[in-house]
């Protein structure tokens, strides 16, 4: 009965084959040459990949959902999705901005994720450093303790948003240098504390003096992908778009970030927990980025899980289960090529 059933199973595939054929032609100049592809050295990969520390946790696998969204009922149901598929497959979260609830838990279930996610994995919730000048000059601290507490998360994202800020028409106006105030902050916690940018990079001298500070790790979120000024200008009227469009083609790549972090001393760079996101388009880039990187790192995304994470839980879970399979794949047969 078996060999029967493989038999026609063969017969079909055969069929496909000779069916496809004119379909599954690649033109040379489609191979990508980032990589060299070594098929002899290793047997097919196990179920699971290394697992990598982030924040004193272990992520089953290397990627991170980037910080999106909290304050609308829309927003509860993408987070709840966002936290699960994390549980599933292994991987760290950060929350949207948590702004909202520093003045109103009416919407704290947006955000409380910790029980989706398990106490397993990191989760990280997010204020801009507009915020974080705000509470350390109105001496509210207290506030950002009991937010970071009831969330019960692993520490805290800054953002560093300037031009988005000052693009938007009710942006907030940056008054001190980040670092300044990052100091200040790092003085008055005693939890993790990282930085990000939203879309557009960091530069070399910023990541320097960013790494210098006693951070517990950086998520680049890079140019190349979801743009936050180019976002701000599409909401303005068409004078401001053309005048400021220019803006919004401001910026460093993941590629170009790593090659600044390569370059720094080893020693402000050790134990620094790293997210290589922003406008990291698929798993494969996902990968080569994280071997460019001379440190350990997970690769992060946003809007690619928002375009599952709004809709059934099943569509983000294969997302998700495609990514890891090309990632084993990607462990066994990929190298990067010098
Ligand atoms: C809908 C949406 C909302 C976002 N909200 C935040 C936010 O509240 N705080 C933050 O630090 N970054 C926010 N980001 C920026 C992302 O964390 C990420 O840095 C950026 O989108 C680049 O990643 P991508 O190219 O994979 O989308 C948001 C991104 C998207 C798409």
């Amino acid at each position: 009965m078996k060999s029967v059933y493989l038999r026609n199973i063969m017969e079909s595939r055969k069929k496909d084959h000779i069916d496809l054929t004119l379909r599954s032609q690649m033109s040379k100049e489609s191979l990508n040459k980032k990589f060299n592809y070594e098929p002899a050295l290793r047997a097919h990969p196990e179920a699971e990949l290394p697992t990598i520390n982030f924040l004193n946790k272990t992520l089953r696998l290397p990627v991170w959902v980037s910080s999106m969204t909290g304050g609308t009922e829309q927003a509860r149901h993408i987070n709840t999705n966002l936290a699960k598929v994390c549980r599933e497959y292994g991987m760290g979260m950060g929350l949207g901005s948590c702004r909202p609830l520093l003045e109103d838990k009416s919407r704290f279930s947006d955000f409380n994720m910790r029980s989706v996610i398990g106490e397993d994995l990191p989760l990280l919730a997010n204020l801009g450093i507009a915020q974080i000048e705000e509470i350390l000059e109105k001496r509210e601290i207290d506030k950002l303790l009991e937010m970071v507490n009831s969330l019960q998360v692993d520490g805290l994202f800054v953002h560093l948003n300037p031009i988005q800020e000052y693009l938007q028409p009710e942006g907030d106006r940056i008054r001190f240098s980040p670092i300044e105030t990052l100091e200040r902050l790092l003085e008055k916690v005693n939890f993790p504390v990282l930085v990000k940018e939203v879309g557009q990079g960091i530069g070399p001298k910023s990541l320097e003096a960013l790494m210098d500070l006693n951070l517990a790790g950086i998520e680049f979120g890079a140019f190349g992908g979801t743009n936050f000024a180019q976002m701000e200008l599409l909401r303005s009227d068409e004078t401001k778009q053309k005048l400021l469009d220019p803006l919004a083609k401001i910026g460093h790549t993941a590629e170009e970030m790593i090659d600044y972090l390569n370059l720094l001393p080893y020693g402000i760079m050790n134990m620094k927990n790293i997210i290589i996101s922003g406008g990291v388009n698929d798993w494969l880039e996902g990968y080569y980025l994280m071997q460019k990187l001379k440190y350990p790192a997970v690769f992060g995304q946003a809007s690619a899980f928002l375009k599952y994470a709004n809709g059934e839980y099943s569509q983000l879970s294969d997302y998700v289960l495609n990514l890891k399979k090309g990632l084993l794949l990607a462990h066994s047969y990929l190298t990067v090529r010098e």
